[in-house]
């Protein structure tokens, strides 16, 4: 059986990384791609010389000729510029806005039928340009946010009340930015919502920790997280290769759902072998619909910068 073969657009921090936790977990044959000669092909046989040690079989390629990528199962795209301190994800619209641009350009030319995952920020403005320019089938293109945004919430509520990891599952919606929407009453510890476990205040305070989740990270290091966006993506391209059907937010496209209007926005999905096989959609109270509402006026603004752009 012939392995599925990834291809990674980026071979930076976030690509580099995703290559490496994709190859341990031998989710399939990696293209790592960039246009710095040298780069791609010097972290791939880093992480080809690892694999002895950790174990792993995939074939790990680094280039900067798109024509490996050809018939790819998955492109993940994660070429851009990250953030600096003082700077937000929507002042790197205009950069990457080229970037993305011309990466989703190549994706179509080359693999045709692939499923994309965009990580590369303003994450919900370059979902809706790798879409637009890609012309993909609308359930085929998707951004990885929520993933990120979930675990770190969970990380930070485990910490809190002295529990596993694993045992915190949360929901949260919205743009990937600071106006994220967290769903305390979706958001359980082995099925106890939350709300049974901390007070209002608490909870407050770690849901503004994970929206500042990302400045928190860029100030301490100087330039963007990389370990658990890598972690993110690659859970959401092992639940599509290996047809999971895992319950996840991610950004994904909706029109009626949730009244959105045909935009990419992070709701809650299924991933399995077609990508975003389903929307989920909750019944939101008045205040969780309002922050929605209010994080999704952000996205169609960039997307509209977008328009604009291409
Ligand atoms: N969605 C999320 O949650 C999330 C999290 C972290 C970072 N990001 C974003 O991911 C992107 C990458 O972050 P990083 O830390 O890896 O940055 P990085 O600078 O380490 O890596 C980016 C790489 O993209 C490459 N690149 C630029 N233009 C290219 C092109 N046209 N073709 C191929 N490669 C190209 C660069 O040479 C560089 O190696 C940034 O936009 C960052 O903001 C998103």
């Amino acid at each position: 059986m012939a392995r599925d073969k990834i291809t990674i657009v980026g071979a930076g921090n976030v690509g580099a990384t995703t290559a490496y936790i994709a190859a341990t977990k031998q989710l399939g044959d990696i293209i790592l791609l960039d246009i710095v000669e040298g780069l791609a092909e010097g972290k791939a046989l880093d992480i080809a010389q690892a694999s002895p040690v950790q174990l792993y079989d995939s074939n790990i390629v680094g280039t900067t000729d798109w024509g490996e990528t050809t018939d790819s199962n998955i492109v993940i795209i994660t070429s851009g510029v990250p953030r600096k301190p003082g700077m937000s994800r929507d002042d790197l619209l205009a950069k990457n806005v080229q970037i993305v641009k011309e990466t989703s350009e190549k994706t179509a030319k080359y693999s045709l039928g692939s499923i994309v995952i965009v990580v590369s920020n303003p994450l919900d403005a370059m979902v809706y340009t790798a879409a637009k320019v890609t012309g993909f089938a609308k359930n085929k293109i998707m951004g990885m946010a929520g993933a990120l945004d979930s675990a770190r919430f969970s990380y930070f509520l485990a910490r809190k009340l002295g529990v596993s990891v694993e045992d915190v599952k949360c929901v949260l919606m919205g743009g990937h930015g600071d106006d994220m929407v967290p769903l305390p009453r979706f958001t359980s510890v082995s099925g106890i919502p939350i709300t049974e476990l901390l007070d209002e205040e608490k909870i407050a305070e770690l849901i503004e920790r994970t929206r500042k989740g990302g400045t928190e990270v860029v100030n301490l290091l100087g330039y963007s997280a990389y370990y658990a966006p890598a972690a993110g993506t690659v859970k959401m391209a092992e639940a599509i290769l290996k047809d999971k059907k895992t319950v996840m937010s991610c950004c994904a496209y909706c029109d009626s759902e949730y009244g959105v209007g045909g935009y990419f926005v992070g709701v809650p999905v299924v991933l399995g072998k077609n990508g975003v096989e389903k929307i989920i959609e909750l019944d939101l109270n008045q205040s969780e619909q309002a922050g929605f509402e209010k994080s999704l006026a952000h996205v169609k603004q960039l997307a509209a910068k977008v328009d604009k752009l291409l």
